[in-house]
């Protein structure tokens, strides 16, 4: 069962076992950890270091090995001794294959080996997660596509400010999004250095292929320091912060839908399948989906946190403390899947309430600004103009109306300038429409970079 008895008199205790043990979560990565090891024994049989009736044999070992737990015919139970998914393959491939299974561990040790098998679950969770924001950034321009012209409410400080629509607001996060997918793939052309025959720490003196392996393993190449290379858990520190910003993305969104969903608001309407309701009250309709994403945040920043606490004192090269990372990543990654798969269901079933948004629009005074700007097109100064809109946001205030409705003779009784056609002027489809810099919420501008958003996703 275990990899290094031979020194030791006394059997482990039981509380050590099950303190030390790794199996119990470290079996996630046995596809990685068969990978890594037959990419092993390729390149120890071409360097002449294994024959090549060895390599085959183990090969064939760990294929059925990998087949057998694919289909679980073979599974892990926890209290098989193995004290981590290295032993437990090991040991199960020399079950198999007797003799040569004992070769497969040469010039190799854990600590090269996990740091493999962990970058090596890190590239294929980074692609997946990859294509999940992808899903998610679909079906967002689906949304902006078909709502140019869906005005709302732009806000700040949670008050209405100015128009916008609903394609801009969706484009804010399609952004943010987007920079997620791209600082996932940053970390992925950083971490790219295949680890393996480093070692203990120290490298081995058998004439070991590393540039060999890298290249059988789809790594840019091998590490070039061997203790970095067993050391090194920067890169799952840049995941989990990359998650944590994503994580961080979706609660905002949730939120804002938390919010657009309440009866006061009315702007969306979560669907029933992605709802819940109440043990008590029959008239609830509850966005608990919503309010989980949001929620979840917490625990993806928490294992960030912890992350870096455990790495901040370690002595170089490995210490056991860094099996730490595993249940850590493992976590922040199976949470940010799952709510990012979650959150595109929500998404793509979920109804936009467009009157509603509107109508909110038009009462909140958000067209005050470009009562301003008409103004200022006849010559008032901006800080005068400033000031008599806000007279007249007062009046309006007082009856209880929109400046769409005052009558021109208010207009008039507070400032002289103004003319049938402010009525034109502030309107919401002049407000959104005149407004076409980059980046601006206008429908030709948003229809250019719309334009530039599907070409991304197709590349
Ligand atoms: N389970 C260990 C980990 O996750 C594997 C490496 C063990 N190495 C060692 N020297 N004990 O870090």
């Amino acid at each position: 069962m275990k990899l290094w008895g031979g020194r030791f008199t006394k059997e482990t205790n039981q509380l050590v076992h099950n303190f030390n043990e790794s199996l119990s979560f470290d079996q996630k990565f046995y596809r990685q950890d068969i990978r890594g090891s037959i990419a092993h024994v390729t390149m120890l049989a071409r360097q002449g270091i294994l024959s090549e009736q060895d390599k085959v044999d183990i090969i064939r070992g760990l294929e059925s090995i990998q087949k057998d737990l694919d289909s679980g015919a073979l599974t892990i139970s926890p209290d098989s001794g193995y004290e981590d998914i290295h032993s437990f393959v090991e040991g199960t491939l020399t079950e198999r294959v007797g003799e040569a299974g004992k070769r497969l561990h040469t010039g190799r040790s854990r600590n090269d080996q996990v740091a493999l098998d962990m970058k090596l679950y890190t590239r294929d969770e980074i692609q997946e997660m990859d294509g999940l924001l992808r899903d998610l950034l679909e079906e967002l321009l689906a949304v902006m596509e078909a709502n140019l012209d869906t005005f709302m409410p732009g806000f700040t400080h949670l008050q209405k400010a100015q128009p916008i629509t609903l394609a801009h607001h969706m484009g804010a996060y399609f952004e943010m999004f987007s920079r997620d997918r791209s600082r996932l793939h940053d970390i992925r052309e950083r971490m790219n250095y295949c680890p393996l025959g480093s070692g203990a720490l120290a490298g081995t003196t058998y004439p070991l292929d590393r540039a060999y392996t890298a290249k059988l393993l789809d790594f840019y190449g091998p590490t070039l320091n061997s203790m970095d290379s067993v050391a090194d858990r920067d890169y799952l520190l840049e995941l989990l912060s990359a998650l944590s910003i994503i994580a961080m993305h979706l609660s905002r969104f949730c939120e804002e839908i938390i919010i657009w969903n309440t009866n006061e608001y009315r702007f969306v309407e979560i669907d029933d399948s992605y709802s819940t309701g109440s043990s008590i009250m029959p008239q609830k309709k509850n966005p608990d989906i919503a309010e989980l994403i949001r929620g979840k945040s917490g625990r993806v920043y928490g294992a960030l946190v912890s992350l870096l606490t455990t790495m901040k004192g370690l002595p170089l090269a490995y210490n056991k403390d860094m099996q730490e990372d595993k249940e850590l990543a493992f976590d922040a990654i199976d949470t940010v899947k799952g709510c990012l798969l979650l959150f595109t269901g929500m998404i793509s079933s979920m109804t936009f309430r467009k009157d509603v948004m509107e109508a909110s629009a038009k009462k909140g005074f958000t067209n005050a600004t470009d009562a301003a700007d008409y103004l200022v097109n006849r010559g008032v100064p901006f800080r005068d103009a400033h000031g008599i809109v806000g007279q007249l946001v007062l009046t309006c205030i007082g009856k209880g109306i929109a400046l769409d409705d005052l009558p021109l003779e208010q207009y008039r009784a507070i400032s002289p300038v103004f003319d049938e056609d402010v009525y034109e002027a502030i309107s919401m489809k002049t407000c959104v429409e005149k407004r076409t810099t980059v980046g601006a919420p206008g429908h030709a501008a948003m229809r250019d970079v719309i334009a530039q958003y599907r070409k991304q996703l197709e590349q």
